[in-house]
């Protein structure tokens, strides 16, 4: 026995009154345990299981039932949660230089994207969230971000002009919108579906990944596809729990992270192959014939929200990776 169970599996165990020393721990995301996260998550768990020969077990916590993103990387950094799959969306808020991912109209392409995150730049990011008081394990995914709205069909950025949208709570992507004349709302995941079910806001934008996991469609009748930002994910976690680890422990972990990276970016390319359809076929009007350059030129202003403080070499460097 080497670690006390931690988390949420350890609060309600004392809190029952049968404190034992068990290895376990909590993998908190936003969405449903079907979706791309969740399917990321329980490769974590599974990998982490089988590498340990089972002392190490694991469950989720999905659906935000721990809080939004914000919540959780919190709860990292308190030691209250053990591991996280997030978006980069909060992530800003804590380590600023990983704001530059947010940029919108960086990566060309899921392979740009990849590539980038699973080579030098990625790690020395990691890197960098491993001096903030977490740990960074592994980039995973979300998603090509795209616009989703309740008022109208979107194919320039005129279509934005005064729509309420709702945001990640990220600086970069506030004020992208902003310049694109749309009036961005942050709120975190959790409060999203009511507030658009109920018309505080108009509409928000997220991958096709959480468009389906989410079933936007029951309140949203257009979806524009912008691809206007990448949205990283990212595997965390508690430096409370990973720097008691044992250095073969570390290297399960870290397995299970890559593990998780994988089976979420499968998901991910599954969804991008067939999450039109889905969408069509549950009722959305889908746009996919955008002119994206309207909408990268009103938006490249909210740079300065990045290279004001870090200047433009990063930027230059994730544009000229092949
Ligand atoms: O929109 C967000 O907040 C994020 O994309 C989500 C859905 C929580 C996934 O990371």
């Amino acid at each position: 026995m080497k670690h006390l169970m931690t988390g949420l599996a350890a609060a309600a165990t004392l809190a029952a009154g049968t404190a034992t020393a068990q290895q376990s721990i909590v993998v908190g995301h936003s969405l449903s345990p079907q979706s791309h996260y969740g399917i990321g998550a329980q490769a974590f768990i599974d990998t982490l299981e089988e590498l340990s020969g089972g002392e190490w077990t694991g469950e989720q916590a999905p659906a935000g039932q721990l809080g939004g993103e914000r919540d959780m990387i919190e709860g990292l950094q308190i030691g209250s949660l053990d591991v996280v799959v997030t978006s980069t969306g909060p992530l800003g808020n804590f380590v600023p230089e990983v704001y530059v991912l947010d940029l919108p109209f960086l990566f060309r392409d899921y392979d740009h994207a990849r590539g980038v995150l699973d080579g030098e730049i990625g790690q020395e990011l990691l890197d960098r969230i491993g001096e903030n008081e977490l740990v960074g394990l592994a980039w995973t995914e979300n998603g090509f971000r795209h616009v989703t709205n309740s008022q109208r069909a979107v194919t320039t950025p005129e279509d934005l002009e005064g729509l309420k949208l709702r945001t990640m709570e990220n600086r970069v992507h506030m004020e992208a919108f902003s310049d694109l004349g749309a009036a961005p709302t942050p709120m975190a995941f959790p409060e999203l579906f009511t507030a658009l079910q109920q018309g505080v806001v108009d509409g928000q934008e997220n991958p096709i990944t959480v468009i389906s996991a989410s079933k936007f469609w029951e309140v949203q009748d257009h979806v524009s596809l912008t691809g206007h930002v990448y949205s990283p994910a990212v595997v965390l976690a508690s430096p409370i729990l990973f720097d008691g680890l044992s250095e073969e422990e570390k290297g399960w972990f870290q397995e299970a992270a890559d593990a998780s990276a994988a089976a979420t970016r499968a998901e991910v390319n599954r969804l991008e192959a067939e999450g039109v359809a889905l969408l069509r076929e549950n009722g959305m009007e889908v746009i996919t014939d955008i002119d994206k350059a309207p909408f990268a030129e009103k938006a490249e202003a909210s740079y300065a929200i990045y290279t004001d403080e870090y200047g433009t070499d990063m930027v230059d460097r994730i544009k000229a990776f092949e």
